[in-house]
């Protein structure tokens, strides 16, 4: 006979709103009010429009510059981070780490030889991507045409880096992210007909010193890469004798959505898909700010028994070199112990599906209220995993705005007089100025981004930063272009660039 108690279980089973998994257990007020508005307007014009430049301390609502090293950690990372091992040489952390690496990317990437290192630290992403492309020029033959890198879609620092070895860096984004397709769920994968007619010619496949699936396509969206996609790019590439490496940033957010989206996956646990889809592949490196759950910290990793090793058998010990020259003893790589002892930590929390379904769900309802408050559908959908894309053809459609007033430009600064943080990633920032004249993104990419910090944010935040976008769109006719007056001309422009509004001459 049921219980009193138990005769409740399907009323409660009626509610909608489910609590987040965590609590706060620490929080930091701000220093400044919403009522500031004319000392931000200042600063937004004495730092020449560029976000960038803008003081952090300034912005009262939500900060989504990016979702890199902006997360929030938890209390078991910070009693880690107290816990802490300095030592120059062979710290705790060193061997936790690689310890962590093994059982969340699977046995596979055991470091079986004590004189081979196969997981390469360093202190981010990028300095990962500057020692791998680096070391990979030094052991390739000198060649009339450049080398090239295939890609999902290479993130602007991985592309930089490729680019100044020599490289050429060359996106295969598939045909539904290229058509805007908005029920399509895999739209980060790679363009596999693409790849295969590229490596069918004899030349070109010559070219080839490795493809890279990035997980999940930031340029692209944010949106996921299938498991079939990396299946199938795996097989291709292997078939061709080629290495497949990962740029695995947000790794557990790309298996989130196989799980929930790829047939066949349901009930295999992130954990478990996350395993999979790194078995395919030869290596990766990663950024471990955005999945490794830590404000700083990145990894190069091979796998001792793939195609890296094989392919390129001096460049583990090149790699060594390049870590002593750059960032210390490669038992450190440029972090503190502790940095290394909050990333273990990090990475035992991300493959949570709670927290996962929490995050993703997060930025997925904070897309509807932006489509919402304009009355229009100006997000990219589906929503990626990290972040919000504003199309920013569609957002400035019907206007006299054309690509050189940049008006992503303009949408940002005004965002940020508003109180808050988001970032061109269109015609300006993936643009260039050669001799004078625009070159715009080929394929076309024009994008205001709202990456939203993990753990950060409560929606009512969220919430605030979609009504200021909405009221940006209403008024979008009184949106003014810009006109740059530092940097054009500079390679990642959009970090140092300065602007003015044209109506201000
Ligand atoms: N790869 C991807 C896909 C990234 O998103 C980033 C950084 C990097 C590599 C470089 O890592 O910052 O640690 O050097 N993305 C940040 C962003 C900066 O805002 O999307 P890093």
């Amino acid at each position: 006979m049921p219980s009193l108690l138990d005769n409740w279980a399907a009323d409660f089973a009626g509610c909608r709103t489910r609590p987040r998994p965590y609590r706060n257990a620490a929080v930091s007020f701000r220093s400044h009010t919403i009522d500031e508005y004319r000392a931000r307007a200042r600063a937004v014009r004495e730092t020449g429009l560029n976000v960038f430049k803008f003081p952090a301390e300034m912005i009262p609502g939500c900060d989504l510059l990016t979702d890199s090293g902006t997360t929030t950690m938890t209390m078991r990372q910070w009693s880690e981070l107290l816990l802490g091992d300095e030592s120059y040489g062979s710290n705790e952390g060193y061997f936790l780490f690689k310890e962590q690496v093994v059982e969340t990317f699977g046995r596979g990437w055991a470091n079986r030889d004590p004189d081979r290192e196969n997981v390469f630290i360093f202190h981010q992403g990028r300095a990962a991507e500057h020692a791998l492309f680096t070391c990979l020029a030094t052991r390739l033959e000198p060649a009339e045409r450049p080398y090239l890198i295939p890609s999902n879609g290479h993130f602007d620092t991985t592309q930089a880096n490729i680019e100044a070895n020599g490289f050429e860096a060359r996106n295969l984004f598939c045909p539904e992210a290229r058509s805007g397709d908005t029920e399509a769920r895999f739209k980060g994968n790679m363009d596999l007909a693409a790849l295969k007619k590229l490596l069918s010619d004899r030349d070109n496949r010559a070219r080839v010193p490795l493809v890279y699936l990035t997980i999940t396509n930031n340029t692209g969206g944010g949106q996921p890469v299938s498991m079939a996609n990396v299946t199938e790019v795996s097989e291709l590439c292997h078939s061709h004798g080629l290495p497949l490496m990962l740029d695995a940033c947000r790794f557990a957010e790309n298996a989130w959505f196989i799980k929930q989206h790829e047939p066949g996956f349901e009930d295999r646990s992130v954990a478990e898909i996350v395993r999979m889809m790194f078995e395919r592949v030869d290596g990766f490196h990663i950024s471990l700010k955005k999945d490794g759950l830590a404000n700083i910290g990145g990894c190069l990793v091979v796998k001792e028994d793939g195609l890296v090793p094989e392919c390129y058998p001096e460049l583990g010990s090149a790699l060594t070199m390049h870590q002593v020259l750059v960032e210390g003893h490669p038992t450190y790589g440029g972090l503190a112990g502790r940095d290394l002892k909050a990333v273990v930590e990090g990475l035992k929390t991300v493959v949570r599906e709670d927290y996962l379904t929490a995050r993703i769900g997060q930025v997925g309802r904070f897309g509807d209220a932006i489509d919402r408050e304009c009355g229009a559908g100006v997000t990219i959908r589906p929503y990626g995993g990290h972040a919000v894309y504003i199309d920013l053809d569609r957002f400035f459609d019907g206007t006299a705005l054309k690509d050189e007033d940049f008006p992503g430009i303009s949408l940002t600064a005004l965002l940020l007089a508003a109180g808050h943080r988001m970032c061109e990633l269109g015609v300006y920032a993936f643009g260039k100025n050669v001799d004078g004249s625009e070159v715009g993104p080929d394929p076309r990419v024009n994008n205001v981004r709202a990456a939203v910090p993990r753990l950060c944010y409560e929606d009512v935040d969220l919430q605030a930063a979609a009504e200021a976008v909405g009221v940006l769109y209403r008024n979008r006719d009184r949106i003014p272009g810009v006109r740059v007056t530092f940097g054009q001309d500079r390679p990642m422009r959009h970090f140092i660039s300065r602007f003015e509004f044209k109506d201000e001459e």
